[in-house]
C-alpha cells in the first residue's frame, strides 16, 4: 500500500485534530493548472469556497490565478490576499445590498447576474455610485453533472441561474438598464464531476446559446464555465494532481468561442483538495459485538463530508504498518452520522496513533463548525514544518 510522506515526528509535537496544507503539492498543482491553461490564454478564478487558508491563498495569488467569490467576506479575502480585484468574480443567488456594493466600490471585474431581480437591484446600486457594473449572467444550461444531487447545479430544478426559457426575457431587460453592462455568460452544473462527457454536454449546450445571443446581435466578450472537476479520492497518491490536460482539452475541442472571446474557469476542489489532510489521533479502539471501532479525535465537526455527502475519504494510518484489519473509523460528536467509514481497512491501529484522512483540502477546513462547542481545527503547512 503506497502511503503519502508526512513529517510525523514534527506532527506528534501538534495537538490534534489540525488540518495539514502539503505546499509542494498546492505549488505542484497551479504550475500545472497554468502550463495547460496558458496556452490558450483561459482564464482560471480559484473557487474561494473551498478554501481560504492564508498560506494556500498566498500560493495561488502567486500563481496569478484570479478569484470566484460567492459572499462579500470572500471578496474581502480575496482582495486581502492580494488578488487583483480585476480577476475577481461574484456570483450567488442571494447577493445582500452591502455585497453588491463593496464589489462596486472595489470594481471587481464581474458579478455573475443570476436572477432578473438581481440585476435590477445591481443596477439600481451601481446608478447611485455613478457606476457601470459588468454583469455575466448566470445560465442554467440543464446539463447534468452526473454527480452526487447535493453538488448538482446546472438542472432546471436547481435554484441557481437563469433557465434558457426566460432568456428572451432577460435579453430584452438589458437596454433599459442603464447601469449594468453585459459582458458576458456563465455556466456551472456541479461539483466532483469525473465524467468527462458532462463538460462536453456542457460545451455542446453553451455553443447553443451563443447563438441565441449572436442572432440578436450581441456580443459577448466572456465565457465561464464555472468550475466542477473532479479529483480522485480513493488513489491521492498515485494522483496528486489532476488531468487538467484532458479537462482543458475538452473545452478546446468542443466549444465555439469567437476570436475576442476570453473563456474563463472557476476550479475550486481541483486546485486545492489534493494538499490537504486532517490529521487526528486515535482515542479509542472499541470492540463491538462484531466489529472494532477506531475513536478519533476528528469528528465532523472538522471535516463534514462524508456525513454530508457520504463522501469518500481514503484514511491512513501514519504509525503502523501492521497487518490490515477493518474498522469503523468514527468522531466523538454525539451523532450516529459522525462517521468517517465504515468497515475500512487499515493497517492495525491502537490508541494514540496518528491518522491522515486524505484529501481533504477542499471543503475541509472552511466548512468546520463548532457544534458540541468543539474548537476550530489549526492548520499548518509544510513550509512551516520543514
Ligand atoms: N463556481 C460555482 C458557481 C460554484 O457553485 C462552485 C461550487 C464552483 C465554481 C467550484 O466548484 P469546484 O471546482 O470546487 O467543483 N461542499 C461540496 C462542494 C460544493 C460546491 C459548490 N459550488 C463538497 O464538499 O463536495
Amino acid at each position: 500500500m503506497t502511503k503519502a510522506i508526512y513529517p510525523t515526528e514534527k506532527f506528534s509535537a501538534i495537538q490534534t485534530p489540525f488540518y495539514y496544507y502539503d505546499l509542494d503539492v498546492l505549488r505542484a498543482t497551479v504550475d500545472e493548472i497554468n502550463l495547460h491553461a496558458s496556452k490558450t490564454n483561459f482564464h482560471v478564478h480559484y473557487a474561494m469556497k473551498a478554501n481560504v487558508n492564508p498560506s494556500v491563498l498566498e500560493v495561488i495569488k502567486n500563481a496569478g490565478l484570479g478569484a470566484d467569490c460567492v459572499s462579500g467576506g470572500e471578496v474581502e479575502a480575496a482582495i486581502n490576499a492580494g488578488i487583483s480585484p480585476s480577476k475577481v468574480v461574484f456570483a450567488g443567488v442571494g447577493k445582500a445590498d452591502w455585497e453588491i456594493n463593496l464589489g462596486l466600490d472595489n470594481d471587481i471585474f464581474c458579478f455573475n447576474a443570476e436572477s432578473i431581480p438581481e440585476l435590477e437591484v445591481i443596477n439600481e446600486l451601481a446608478a447611485a455610485k455613478g457606476k457601470i457594473a459588468n454583469v455575466a449572467l448566470r445560465i442554467n444550461p440543464n446539463v447534468s453533472a452526473n454527480t452526487h444531487h447535493y453538488i448538482t447545479t446546472g438542472l432546471n430544478e436547481n435554484k441557481f441561474g437563469i433557465n434558457l426559457s426566460e432568456l428572451d426575457q432577460v435579453t430584452d431587460l438589458f437596454p433599459t438598464l442603464a447601469n449594468v453592462k453585459l459582458i458576458g455568460i456563465h455556466f456551472h452544473i456541479g461539483s466532483q464531476i469525473t465524467d468527462m462527457t458532462s463538460f462536453q454536454g456542457l460545451c455542446v449546450k453553451v455553443n447553443e446559446i451563443q447563438e441565441h445571443f449572436s442572432t440578436r446581435g450581441i456580443e459577448l466578450q466572456h465565457v465561464n464555465v464555472g468550475g466542477g472537476l473532479g479529483i480522485n479520492y480513493e488513489h491521492p497518491n498515485h494522483f496528486p494532481i489532476p488531468d487538467f490536460a484532458s479537462y482543458f482539452k475538452i473545452f478546446r475541442d468542443h466549444l465555439i468561442l469567437q476570436p475576442h472571446q476570453t473563456l474563463h474557469f472557476e476550479l475550486g476542489r481541483a486546485v486545492v483538495a489534493q494538499c490537504g489532510s486532517l490529521i487526528s489521533k486515535v482515542l479509542y479502539i472499541k470492540h463491538g459485538t462484531s466489529k472494532k471501532f477506531a475513536i478519533l479525535d476528528a469528528g465532523f465537526t472538522d471535516l463534514i463530508r462524508p456525513a454530508l455527502y457520504q463522501a469518500y475519504h481514503r484514511i491512513e494510518n501514519l504509525n503502523s504498518e501492521l497487518k490490515m484489519e477493518a474498522y469503523d473509523v468514527v468522531g466523538p460528536i454525539c451523532e450516529s452520522s459522525d462517521t468517517f467509514a465504515k468497515d475500512y481497512s487499515m493497517n492495525e491501529t491502537k490508541r494514540g496513533d496518528l491518522i491522515a484522512i486524505r484529501s481533504a483540502g477542499a471543503y475541509g477546513e472552511i466548512m468546520a463548525s463548532q457544534y458540541n462547542l468543539r474548537k476550530l481545527p489549526k492548520a499548518y503547512t509544510s513550509d512551516q514544518l520543514k
